[in-house]
């Protein structure tokens, strides 16, 4: 049984030559058991005919507001659906949905949701870079309106950036991520670490790491979208804050332990996703380290363990970490829970071309009860929501 089993989705298709990957895309949530009706706009029958997504869909194609065959078909469709999704969705649909414009059947149905809508945007690099076109995605997520995508690659222009249709697989699993329950996490206060720390050489220099902040990024969403209260403790990324979770950003490791210091005793559930230094500079110089010819030599110290430092309230306080390794992932992901005293970790490898930086991860979830469960490459949205999957499993068995 697919995940989408039984699920009515309202495929809204808008005017982007992304639009020629709808029939496919029909065809693969079709596969996961989904129903799919189809609503297109006047450009997007430009770019793929309504024949063809009927003939595919199985189902009648909408394209007029004023449609002879149903007087209210802008409320009738989005009633019967279980999710509304909007793939591609222009720059121009963006535009119109965050504006409240209501000027053909796509938008009007858009305003008349009310049930879960995911939008995958697709469009050059030029328009996705516009700052209009970010502030009307940051309102329409305000809105609490999902967004897939869009993806680096190749674009239709010949131009090599941001803006591609996220991959069906990617939209599927955000159409499956959309459709779990809003209170599976409910009643939880979920503290998230993410992000690398930069540890001072001196007042211009510091030590670091490749974390990109992606992954504790997407647990710290997800955990919100399933209805936990969540605290996200962030060192420096180039990330758009999360909707509908408090940030608190820190830089140093001695910053994210004093954050931790003041937030763990209100959380109940502990995700350590941020790639905390091991090392830093014994003293960073007050003024900035002149060149010099002969080199120079930096002493490190450790830095203390932060998740060994915490004391967990059980079975109130769940902890969860991670293990980046870049060999013997499972034997030392295993010493790892042992040692510091975890209720799940997440172990993953880690190297030039895994791991960090990436959209994409393998997890392999090692729990306290000697479960060990490989998830295979997902897109980190998606593993994110495995990985609670996996902790709300743990909380019924505590
Ligand atoms: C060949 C071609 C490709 C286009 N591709 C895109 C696209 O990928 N994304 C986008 O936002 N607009 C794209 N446009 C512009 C839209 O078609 C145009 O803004 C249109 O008004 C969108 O209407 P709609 O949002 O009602 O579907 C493209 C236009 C042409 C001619």
């Amino acid at each position: 049984m697919g995940e989408l089993h039984g699920k009515r989705i309202l495929l809204g298709v808008t005017g982007s030559i992304a639009a020629y990957k709808c029939p496919e895309l029909v065809r693969r949530l079709q596969d996961r058991g989904a129903t799919v009706t189809v609503v297109m706009t006047e450009a997007a029958a430009r770019f793929v005919t309504p024949l063809t997504l009927q003939t595919i869909s199985r189902r009648p194609v909408y394209t007029q507001l004023f449609d002879p065959r149903e007087e209210i078909l802008h409320l009738t469709l989005v009633e019967e659906a279980d999710l509304f999704l909007i793939a591609p969705a222009t720059a121009n649909f963006i535009g119109k949905a965050a504006s409240g414009l209501a000027d053909d059947l796509l938008s009007t149905l858009f305003l008349a949701a009310r049930g879960p809508v995911l939008l995958a945007p697709a469009m050059d690099a030029v328009m996705w870079d516009h700052p209009v076109t970010r502030g009307q995605l940051r309102q329409l997520r305000e809105a609490g309106i999902d967004i897939v995508g869009p993806e680096a690659g190749p674009l239709a222009s010949g131009l090599v950036g941001m803006g591609r249709l996220a991959d069906p697989e990617a939209m599927i699993a955000a159409a499956a991520e959309c459709l779990v329950s809003r209170t599976a996490l409910a009643g939880e206060r979920v503290l998230v670490t993410a992000g690398p720390t930069r540890e001072p050489l001196d007042p211009v220099r510091f030590l670091s790491n490749r974390s990109s902040g992606k992954m504790g990024y997407a647990i710290a969403r997800t955990a919100a979208r399933r209805g936990a209260h969540v605290t996200l403790i962030s060192g420096p990324t180039a990330l758009p804050l999360p909707f509908g979770v408090e940030v608190v950003t820190i830089e140093t490791a001695a910053d994210m332990a004093a954050a931790l210091d003041k937030r763990f005793p209100d959380s109940t559930i502990l995700i350590m996703a941020a790639a905390v230094a091991d090392y830093r500079p014994k003293a960073a110089e007050t003024r900035k380290i002149a060149r010099r010819s002969e080199g120079l030599r930096v002493e490190l110290e450790a830095v203390p363990d932060l998740l060994a430092q915490l004391r967990p309230d059980r079975p109130r306080q769940l902890m969860v970490g991670f293990a980046a390794e870049t060999e013997e992932l499972v034997p030392r992901a295993t010493r790892k829970l042992r040692s510091k005293q975890l209720d799940l970790i997440a172990a993953n490898l880690v190297g030039p071309s895994l791991g960090f930086d990436m959209e994409e991860i393998a997890l392999t979830l090692l729990d306290r009860t000697g479960g060990v469960r490989e998830l295979g490459l997902l897109p980190k949205t998606v593993a994110a929501g495995r990985l609670l999957d996996a902790v709300v499993a743990l909380r019924q068995k505590a």
